[in-house]
């Protein structure tokens, strides 16, 4: 018996605007009890600038969640109380390690209730965290979106979070198109899958173009070092000053109180791209370890599960009932299979494989994105602070600062042993691994031999993307890190990695 194909409405999501809520996000809360949080929202920039936010949630009383009613308040006070937390713990000379009950007896009760963490995630930021300027337009278009709370009030925060939310809403249409493909294969209707492989293919181009706009209005130094440092979770972050995490004061502990760890918000968080990874039999291993023939042939009938400790990980900063649904469709997932059944049908062939080749040039132009807004930044941060006094670095403790205090090019784990790669090397030998297994499952043999060229890609060297990566000294590093015999150490685990790390 075939597990049943997965139904949207049982894991809310939207045939339309897919991840996106159907219901738009709520601009304020209804209830007028909530006026207060609402206050400290729509002034977090100035409260955040006078260093005054602190003081006015150590006054704020504790509310109930008891007046939030329909799952879009929950999701608005969600979002709202993921801002104010992560305001008060990074918007001040140096981070709070503690959060008060006024924000972690509400925020623990709605993320418990909508499956979340209490941390500000990619739903709390982009999924839940949009308008649209005019109702009567569509939100996959980026002229037609605005951002409902920011940490910085830049254009720039808001263009970061929007392009998400603009691909999101364009990539929307292909769940349900290759849930439709996957009851098709079952059917042995091979001009049906072929049909929405096609569509597929077309629509992640889309996405790309849609990625590449980030360049437009969003300023990588903006990026770096005013708008990353309040997405910082509570994981990894002992050189930013939260050696141990954050204490939640909710009045629950008995004894000591104890420490909470959490990555920080990352798009990597987006179940959409999961999705496509799964219905298309994409398989993600440990950062180093090579494709193993022989588990290939073992192979059956569904995706292989993501064995990348990160991107598993991720999954649990996702919607619970998203992350159930990326699960059960794994178990459903039968496209690679049919494809490989069918390699003498050649329109399928195709359309499988240019769905393969999309992907692999998105997650192509991601890399250059992050080259630009993350490695390049984190290298001249610690060139700078090379030619400033200790005290000088000292003065202020927040992720901004944190990587100037790294040594120069590798670090040592907390066992003191094994190298790991810094200044972005282990960051983009993850991403390139990932983009790499993208186009791993190309049925086409010419096809494969061209996904696996080494070249530089178009773009990456341009005055837009930056400089690319190989130019950034990436080609040497890496060597060392791979003659260390470290390539698998980006597990981003407990260790290294993470969109606020570098
Ligand atoms: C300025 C823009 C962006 C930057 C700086 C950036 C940075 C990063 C970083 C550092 C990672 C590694 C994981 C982590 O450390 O969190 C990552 C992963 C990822 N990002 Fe982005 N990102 C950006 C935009 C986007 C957008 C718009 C999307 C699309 C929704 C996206 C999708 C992903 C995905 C799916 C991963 C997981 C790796 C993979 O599947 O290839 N990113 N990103």
């Amino acid at each position: 018996m075939l597990p049943p194909i997965p139904v949207l409405a049982d894991y809310g999501i939207s045939p339309t605007h897919g991840f996106l809520p159907e219901v738009l996000p709520l601009t304020r809360l209804p209830d007028p009890y909530y006026n207060k949080w609402e206050a400290i929202a729509a002034n977090l920039q100035a409260l955040i600038l006078s260093k005054r936010l602190r003081g006015v949630v150590g006054r704020l009383p504790v509310l109930s969640t008891i007046g939030l009613e329909h799952d879009a308040e929950w999701r608005r006070a969600y979002s709202l109380l993921t801002f104010m937390a992560h305001g008060y713990i990074w918007g001040g000379d140096s981070p709070s390690d503690r959060l008060p009950p006024s924000i972690a007896v509400p925020l623990l009760k709605v993320s418990q209730h909508l499956e979340v963490p209490p941390v500000a995630t990619y739903a709390s930021l982009c999924l839940w965290n949009f308008k649209p300027l005019f109702v009567d337009e569509d939100i996959d278009n980026l002229e037609n979106l605005a951002t409902l709370n920011t940490f910085t009030g830049s254009l720039d925060e808001s263009w970061f979070y929007l392009v998400s939310v603009a691909m999101e809403a364009r990539g929307a249409p292909i769940i349900s198109l290759m849930l439709t493909a996957v009851a098709a294969a079952r059917q042995n209707d091979a001009a049906t899958v072929t049909r929405c492989l096609a569509t597929f293919a077309e629509r992640l181009d889309d996405l790309t173009t849609l990625l590449q706009r980030m360049h437009e209005s969003c300023d990588p130094t903006i990026f770096y070092n005013r708008i990353r440092p309040f997405l910082a979770g509570s994981k990894n972050m002992a050189e930013a000053g939260l050696p141990h995490g954050v204490i939640y004061e909710d009045g629950s502990a008995d004894g000591p109180e104890t420490y909470r760890q959490y990555s920080g918000g990352s798009n990597a968080q987006s179940s959409l791209i999961q999705f496509f990874d799964i219905v298309l039999g994409i398989e993600h291993r440990p950062t180093g370890e090579k494709k193993n023939h022989a588990d290939e042939s073992e192979r059956e009938g569904r995706a292989p599960a993501p064995r990348h400790n990160f991107i598993m990980e991720m999954r649990k900063y996702m919607p619970g009932p998203h992350a159930r649904f990326l699960s059960d469709v794994q178990s459903v997932a039968n496209i690679r299979d049919f494809v490989d059944e069918h390699r003498s049908d050649r329109p399928l062939c195709l359309a499988y494989d240019a769905c393969l080749s999309m992907l692999r040039v998105l997650r192509d132009k991601h890399i250059a994105i992050v080259t630009r807004y993350i490695v390049l930044p984190s290298r001249e941060v610690r060139a700078r602070s090379r030619s400033r006094s200790p005290e000088a670095t000292r003065r202020k403790v927040n992720l901004a600062t944190a990587s100037r205090q790294q040594p120069q090019g590798i670090a040592y784990d907390k066992k003191g042993g094994n190298l790991k790669g810094t200044g972005g090397t282990a960051l983009i030998l993850f991403l390139k691994q990932a983009r790499d297994e993208t186009g791993e499952p190309a049925v086409e043999e010419w096809t494969r031999r061209f996904m696996s060229r080494q070249v530089k890609a178009e773009g990456q060297g341009d005055f837009f993307a930056g400089k690319g990566e190989e130019d950034a000294g990436f080609v040497v590093e890496r060597e060392e890190v791979e003659v260390a015999g470290l390539a698998g150490t980006w597990t981003i685990d407990d260790d290294v990695g993470g969109i606020c790390n570098y």
